[in-house]
């Protein structure tokens, strides 16, 4: 196995005062990243596609690298990569023109465990359209998603099954192979929305076989950019909501105005980053660290770890609370001692009641990133249990 010890030293916002443990919500940028951003910015190439000059050109080429890139990081077509500003984004652009063809009695097979950029954009939908969004439930004793839960849920009326490859609120990873194949058994089609799962797990479209993947480059060390990996049939069948000149085919139609240019430069640098790394190296050294977290949490009586109690099945993401004490007010006591943490429900919506949390309030959230190391995970413990024990 590579040694990932010195990691940490790609990574020129991490380290300083902080231990990062934010990441879910955005990580800090690799090196490569961010020369390759820069440099496409230097180069004079700034431009835009199909034209007869040199820089139009390296737009073009551009493109054609980086969805090459996503191809291989993700398991799928290059012509499949719609990128946008967000997966946000992508998704209301992907759910509107869908709506065109849904109608009353349709279905949508929503989750409990998704963000709601995964529920929203089906919700404004079916307001829209008079189709109908059915929640599957989250297990509120695991705080996992149970696939039979999502699959119950599907049958002849259900058109899409909208579910997340990995939860961002409390890191549980479904079985979203299952979920397709019994979603396509019945004629409906499937989008995986795998914003939390990219960073941690390597991907694999074409075994999971989803019509939509999506993930956010802002996730694991990239720029912030939203990538949309759709099946080029269904690309060609959706009725498009776009400008006139925009293409009629390929990833085009999706695509709003023009792209950044840096961001793609980015993102094809960090996506060959996690290639070369190696995602299984990436999930391991993460997971070492992960346990850390999770075990000395658990030992620390005024505190009740929220979701998952193990790590199997698992990115390395979790939600926690201290007895008498609001999220909001442990997550400024940590930042008090240098330590970096999200509270509230992390747009996690839906996961909030049945994992026995306030709609708002929610809960502390952590996240183990590629450069965690076992003394920042030692710190976030330390303070956590002086919290804790300080009341
Ligand atoms: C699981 C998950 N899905 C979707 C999103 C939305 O991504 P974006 O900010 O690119 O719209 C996030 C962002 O936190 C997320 O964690």
């Amino acid at each position: 196995m590579h040694d990932l010890n010195d990691i940490r030293d790609r990574f020129p916002g991490v380290g300083g005062d902080w231990a990062r443990f934010d990441g879910p919500a955005g990580t800090q940028v690799v090196d490569v990243a961010i020369d390759a951003s820069a440099a496409w910015q230097r180069s004079g190439n700034n431009a835009n596609s199909h034209g007869s000059f040199a820089a139009a050109a390296a737009c073009d080429d551009l493109v054609e690298t980086v969805s090459a890139t996503m191809g291989e990081l993700l398991g799928a077509e290059p012509d499949s990569m719609v990128f946008g500003p967000s997966t946000t984004a992508n998704m209301m652009a992907l759910t509107r023109a869908i709506g065109r063809g849904l109608g009353p009695g349709d279905e949508i097979v929503c989750t409990t465990l998704d963000h709601d950029s995964n529920v929203a954009p089906w919700l404004l939908l079916a307001r829209d359209t008079g189709a109908t969004v059915r929640m599957a439930e989250l297990d509120p004793d695991t705080g996992r998603l149970a696939a039979e839960s999502v699959i119950d849920l599907v049958g002849p009326a259900t058109r899409w099954v909208a579910v997340t490859g990995s939860s961002n609120a409390v890191g549980a990873i479904p079985d979203v192979a299952a979920v397709t194949a019994a979603a396509h058994r019945a004629g409906a089609r499937v989008v995986v929305d795998g914003v939390h799962l990219t960073p941690h797990r390597g991907v694999d479209v074409a075994a999971i076989g989803c019509d939509v993947f999506t993930t956010s480059s802002y996730k694991w060390y990239g720029p912030h950019a939203g990538i949309m990996c759709v099946e080029p049939g269904l690309l060609e069948e959706l009725d498009a909501y776009k400008v006139r000149p925009a293409p009629e085919s390929g990833p085009g139609r999706l695509q709003y105005g023009t792209p950044s240019w840096e961001a793609l430069a980015g993102v094809d640098a960090a996506a060959r980053f996690l290639l070369e790394t190696g995602m299984d190296v990436i999930a391991a050294h993460e997971a070492i660290r992960f346990a850390r977290l999770l075990d000395g949490l658990h030992g620390i009586e005024a505190v009740r770890v929220v979701g998952p109690a193990d790590t199997a099945d698992r990115a390395p993401t979790l939600m926690f609370e201290v007895e008498g004490l609001a999220p909001l007010t442990v997550a400024e006591r940590l930042a008090a001692a240098g330590v970096a943490v999200w509270d509230g429900h992390n747009y996690a919506v839906e996961a909030m009641a049945p994992l026995g949390l306030d709609s708002e309030a929610g809960a502390v959230r952590a996240g183990v990133s590629l450069y965690t190391t076992d003394d920042e995970v030692d710190h976030l413990l330390d303070a956590v249990g002086h919290i804790a024990g300080s009341g």
